[in-house]
């Protein structure tokens, strides 16, 4: 173990996101909730302390996204970042300033120190060939380049990557490739770019890194000391692109700071918006610094950025780089291409008053040491079994019971028993482990911990019995009560960083005022005397089809996705207008629907088509419930001979359409008909 160091303040930087889309669960999982959480508590205890995140606006993925959109790269980003500020507000995570790469302090903070670097005489400068659109007449980014991936021969390969098969590619391995804007076959061409040489700084960043922070976690660590051990190559931080800080030299047009380049300096503009102080938090060894990220920013924030900073010379490293691990969805990678995740701002929309709820999941969830799971059973039953039955009961039954005995005045605690002693002595061994887990970051653990003193509230209550003991012994009630609300107040402080909307609550139902971290311990928080607030439920018990609802837009966005991606089958056959002409199709209207036994797909129908009512058995139920189909409109085929199904005898077919994955959709008549029309 390293001595510890005493900071005299933080600065807490979490991962800007990308403004190309939304945030979803595993950003919130891997990055802001655990910040948050961190932050909060430092607040909690006094500490000085500034909190930084915003938007990241450049780089090639938003020019992609704003083409085919056909709007400006600007409209893409001016667009996200409200919805990712607002989505963020709405979770209660806090960060002090969330700014946003395309701000005009950033421009000028980033080019400031591109120019820095550049008349120190750090960078290297190198001339490759590169793919060029002579059309378009611009150099094409790995991603504007398509082609047959080498490996699996599939169409559609990107520059960098084949998503089919999965294999990184360069875009010279690409077969045919092609430009993205405007189809033509792209051209070598000569360009020039700048370089950080990493690898004069691989001694320094060993010495850093392996021997100076051997406390980092495990997959830091080793990520970083994998990537040193295989030696480190200078990285280009220019790229030919029209959109991103221009680079600031001269003989530099059409060429902008790579992203990975200009998005951690973010963090500097941030600061420097947030507050004229910054550099007391940028430039002197009395801050501790710690960044937040997912394991995917692991080489920008320990290797690259550190070497830009060393570079630089007047800026502090970071004390701890504590990356988390991904969060899976129902078993399956989170894609924001595949539309599979759960994106905040549709969550706070669709779940309200639900904040906690998640933040407590993911946290209880995170990724912290290895990849983890999100699932919509696993929210369900935390919120059941852990936060209704357990927090929530807690500080319900204590305050409850104080409204029904006392009027809502706090009572005197007479003499403690033994037991109360013993039960009062677990708060500060409770405080302790709090502090250790948050401070090494480790949430998951810390949230254990928080949780156990609302499961040592239960325990008094349940133990003590006041509801039978006001029968025989009035006064002794009075010391239980008294006991049970000063463990409602400190559940309230121990859980405000992680569930800052339900300690919100628990304060405004007690009528205390500001809460502090030392009040965790402490049994005269509520003193006798005080009358508390009106009793109201933390939480309430979220049903199955609130969840299945849930289960059903992922199973629908998948199978929207796999359809999307499907090839459409080749038209058939040539028929003529005799063969169609034998067709006979009808509207009919379903008047009766039952599953049919034993089986998954098959529906019995009951169908007036005009003509008469009869019977068909059709493999839908896997789309359709009975009850949804009963007074519906549908085309029916009345003349296909008729079949024996399940021992039913069906009398025709109703007429569906199938996507390419097979998924079925009843076709109707867009206004209502006569039983009986005929199609054709
Ligand atoms: N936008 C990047 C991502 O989502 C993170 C950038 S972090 C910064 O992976 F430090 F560069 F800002
Ligand atoms: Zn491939």
């Amino acid at each position: 173990m390293e001595t510890k160091k005493e900071y005299k303040r933080y600065l807490v930087t979490s991962a800007l996101p990308y403004a190309n889309g939304p945030v979803h669960i595993g950003h919130l999982a891997g990055v802001y909730v655990p910040s948050d959480i961190y932050v909060r508590y430092l607040r909690l205890r006094g500490r000085d302390v500034v909190w930084v995140c915003g938007s990241d606006e450049h780089g090639v993925p938003i020019t992609i996204k704003a083409r085919k959109e056909g709007v400006t790269p600007q409209d893409v980003v001016d667009k996200y970042n409200d919805i990712i500020k607002r989505s963020f507000e709405g979770l209660g995570i806090s960060f002090d300033i969330y700014s946003r790469t395309t701000s005009p302090t950033h421009y000028q903070t980033a080019s400031e120190f591109f120019r820095t670097l550049h008349e120190k005489g750090i960078f290297t400068e190198a001339t490759s060939q590169q793919y060029y659109d002579e059309e378009a007449k611009t150099f094409l980014a790995d991603r504007y380049i398509t082609g047959t991936c080498p490996h699996c021969q599939s169409e559609g390969a990107y520059g960098d990557q084949c998503e089919k098969c999965g294999s990184t590619l360069n875009p010279t391995d690409l077969i045919n490739p092609k430009s993205m804007i405007s189809g033509s076959a792209p051209v070598m061409k000569e360009t020039t770019h700048w370089y950080l040489p990493l690898d004069r700084y691989e001694g320094k960043l060993r010495e850093w890194i392996l021997e100076g922070h051997k406390e980092w976690k495990t997959n830091v660590y080793g990520q970083c000391k994998s990537w040193l051990d295989m030696g480190l190559q200078p990285r280009a931080v220019s790229r030919d692109l029209n959109w991103g800080i221009p680079v600031p030299v001269e003989g530099a047009e059409g060429k902008v700071l790579y992203v990975w380049f200009d998005a951690p300096i973010g963090y500097i503009s941030a600061t420097k918006d947030l507050t004229p102080e910054w550099e007391k938090y940028w430039k002197s060894e009395d801050t501790k610094m710690v960044h937040f990220i997912g394991k995917d920013n692991i080489v920008f924030h320990c290797i690259v950025f550190p070497t830009m900073l060393m570079a630089h010379g007047d800026y502090i490293l970071p004390e701890n780089v504590p990356a988390n691990e991904f969060l899976n969805l129902e078993g399956d990678k989170i894609s924001t291409s595949k539309n599979w995740a759960v994106w905040l701002n549709e969550y706070l929309e669709e779940m309200p008053g639900k904040q906690d709820v998640l933040r407590y999941v993911l946290c209880a969830n995170a990724p912290e040491t290895k990849d983890n799971d999100f699932t919509w059973k696993d929210y369900q039953a935390r919120n059941n079994n852990e936060l209704v039955a357990v927090l929530g009961n807690f500080v319900n039954r204590a305050l409850v019971l104080t409204h029904k005995y006392y009027g809502g005045v706090v009572p005197e605690a007479g003499e403690l028993t033994d037991y109360d002693k013993e039960i009062l002595a677990e708060l500060p061994k409770i405080k302790v482990a709090l502090e250790e887990n948050i401070e090494t970051y480790r949430f998951r653990e810390a949230l254990k911990e928080a949780m156990n003193i609302a499961r040592l509230g239960n325990k008094y209550l349940a133990d003590t019995e006041p509801w039978k003991v006001v029968k025989t012994d009035p006064e002794r009630v009075k010391t239980i009560l008294n006991v049970a609300l000063q463990i409602v107040a400190n559940t309230a402080v121990a859980i405000e960083p992680f569930m800052p909307f339900s300690a919100e609550k628990i304060t405004s139902m007690l009528a205390v005022d500001r809460l502090q971290w030392d009040m965790i311990g402490r049994t005269d928080i509520v003193p006798a005397g005080h009358t508390i607030g009106k009793a109201e439920l933390l939480f309430e018990k979220i049903e199955d089809e609130v969840i299945e609802r849930q289960v059903k837009k992922l199973a629908d966005a998948k199978a929207a996705n796999l359809a999307a991606n499907a090839e459409v089958p080749e038209q058939k056959e040539s028929v003529t207008f005799d063969d169609f002409g034998k067709m006979d199709i009808r509207v009919s209207t379903v008047v009766a629907a039952e599953k049919v036994a034993k089986t998954k797909k098959l529906l019995k129908l009951t169908v007036d088509t005009g003509i008469d009512t009869r019977t068909i058995v059709s493999g839908i139920a896997e789309y359709y419930t009975p009850e949804e189909l009963v007074g519906r409109q549908i085309l029916v085929l009345v003349n296909l001979l008729p079949r024996e199904l399940k021992g039913i005898t069906s009398q025709g077919m109703i007429l569906m359409s199938a996507d390419a994955t097979g998924r079925l959709t009843l076709l109707a008549p867009t206004d209502k008909v006569p039983n009986g029309s005929q199609v054709g």
